[in-house]
């Protein structure tokens, strides 16, 4: 397959980052090949291990998107220096680490949830941290009481004011139990990222363990860390007393990868995502297969393709890994819009993650939303109260329609959807897809959307 975009044919491309509506002109399939980098969700948290070490780290296929420009400006906030002198290569160096404003860690944090990662390294380094009201997508209340719970097992000292939350370690935090009440991958995190400095054994059951905090994990070790994976979702984690930087390349992107499969699906089109990893996307590629969705695998990365002719629904249960993740489930509704028949998808780890198909339906698709979801299947995590489900009907041509970028996923979700449809479509607020995708408009402009910057 010849690379893709080698000629910019969307004068847009110019300045697409500072674009906030763009019109697309769809109905063409996307064929060509886009490059995925490190993972968003490993990355960010890879770039706040670094401050747990004496010593500077080097992050390696770091992408360009804004979230990881929330968390370095964090870290800046508190003195720690960032460098790029390699595109993608960062070299992160805690040793001048200090204490930040409480205005200025709000300032940078913006509407990232990352913040409340900073506690554990924080506390070892500094004895004290702060947690600003915290943002993030709007896909359901995202509470924060598993990692205050775990905070505090710690040995924590939390005190809430109006500004946000302060934490206060008086001494060295110690070693805890921790049972998350869900497999929660931020909850994880937080434990694995304060456990590793604490004094003495840390057993943490029912966690996460998603590739992205095995990678973390293999990071920690890098730098010093005694972590042992259980199974059964127990993770045991030795404490030591000092960490060295690391020297790492990020796992590459699952749900860009994932995103862009969908994408192919979508519009009939033929994409191969270098970098995307058989390993990493096994139970995503077995419900593509079961749509009709075709890969083809090698050691670069996958090519998928539409198969031409009909594709089937599916019914899709999102769960924790190694189930279908939730991140996947927005693209992938785009392309039921176009299986023959019914489908049904029924989102299990948040309570609001179907908004974006309000305007799918608007461009013709038949999705029919369940709040409280239409059934109960036995599943690897006790189920919960916040289940929805959406049930698609195709195939339904779709057509342009002006449409507003509601979060990452669905405004993913929203761009397919217009290149799928006959005709012009606006979409506004497509600033928020850059937290999560690199070079969108120069991804989709190599794959031979026609688009152009609106007012
Ligand atoms: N939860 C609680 N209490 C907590 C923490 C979580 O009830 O203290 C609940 C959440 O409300 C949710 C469930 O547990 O219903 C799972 O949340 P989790 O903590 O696993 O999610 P997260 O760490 O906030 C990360 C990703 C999400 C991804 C989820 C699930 C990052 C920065 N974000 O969120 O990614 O969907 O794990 O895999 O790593 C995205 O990339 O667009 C995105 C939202």
């Amino acid at each position: 397959m010849s690379p893709a975009g080698a000629a910019a044919k969307n004068a847009a491309v110019a300045q697409p980052e500072t674009a906030d509506t763009v019109i697309f002109e769809g109905g063409k399939p996307l064929v060509g090949e886009v490059s995925v980098r490190g993972a968003k969700n490993l990355v960010t948290k890879a770039m706040v291990a670094a401050l747990l070490a004496d010593t500077p780290s080097t992050l390696k296929g770091v992408p360009a998107i804004s979230d990881v420009a929330v968390v370095r400006g964090l870290l800046e906030a508190h003195a720690v220096t960032v460098t790029e002198d390699v595109d993608g290569e960062l070299v992160l160096d805690p040793r001048g680490v200090k204490s930040a404003h409480f205005a200025e860690i709000d300032a940078h944090a913006g509407s990232s949830r990352i913040p409340i990662l900073f506690c554990g390294p924080l506390l070892h380094q500094l004895g004290e941290a702060f947690i600003p009201d915290l943002g993030g997508c709007r896909i359901g209340d995202r509470p924060i009481n598993f990692h205050l719970d775990a905070l505090r097992a710690f040995g924590a000292e939390l005190e809430k004011s109006y500004e946000g939350i302060r934490l206060k370690a008086p001494q060295r935090l110690v070693g805890a139990k921790v049972d998350l009440p869900y497999p929660s991958v931020g909850a994880t995190e937080q434990v694995l990222l304060t456990a590793v400095r604490a004094k003495g054994v840390t057993e943490l059951t029912n966690a996460a363990i998603e590739p992205e905090i095995i990678d973390l994990i293999a990071i920690l070790q890098k730098m010093g860390a005694i972590i042992v994976v259980e199974p059964n979702r127990t993770i045991v984690i030795e404490g030591v007393e000092s960490l060295q930087g690391y020297d790492h390349r990020a796992i590459a992107d699952r749900n860009e990868a994932a995103s862009w499969a969908a994408a192919a699906l979508a519009t009939r089109g033929d994409i191969y995502v270098r970098g995307a990893k058989q390993q990493d996307l096994m139970t995503f590629l077995n419900v593509y297969r079961k749509v009709g969705g075709l890969f083809d695998i090698d050691d670069e990365g996958i090519r998928f393709r539409h198969p031409g002719g009909a594709i089937n629904p599916v019914v899709i249960e999102t769960d924790v890994h190694p189930g279908f993740m939730t991140d996947w489930q927005q693209p992938m509704v785009v392309a039921l819009t176009q299986a023959e028949g019914r489908s049904i998808v029924h989102e299990t780890v948040y309570e609001n993650r179907f908004g974006f198909t309000d305007a799918l339906v608007q461009m013709g698709a038949n999705i029919e939303v369940y709040k409280e979801g239409i059934a109960s299947i036995t599943r690897r995590v006790p189920r919960r109260p916040l289940e929805q489900a959406a049930v698609i009907t195709g195939p339904t041509p779709l057509h342009g329609a002006n449409i507003r970028v509601p979060d990452l996923r669905g405004g993913f979700s929203h761009v397919i959807a217009a290149v799928t449809s006959q005709g012009k479509s606006e979409v506004s607020n497509i600033g928020i897809i850059s937290r999560g995708y690199e070079h969108l408009l120069q991804k989709l402009d190599g794959l031979g959307v026609s688009f152009e910057l609106g007012a």
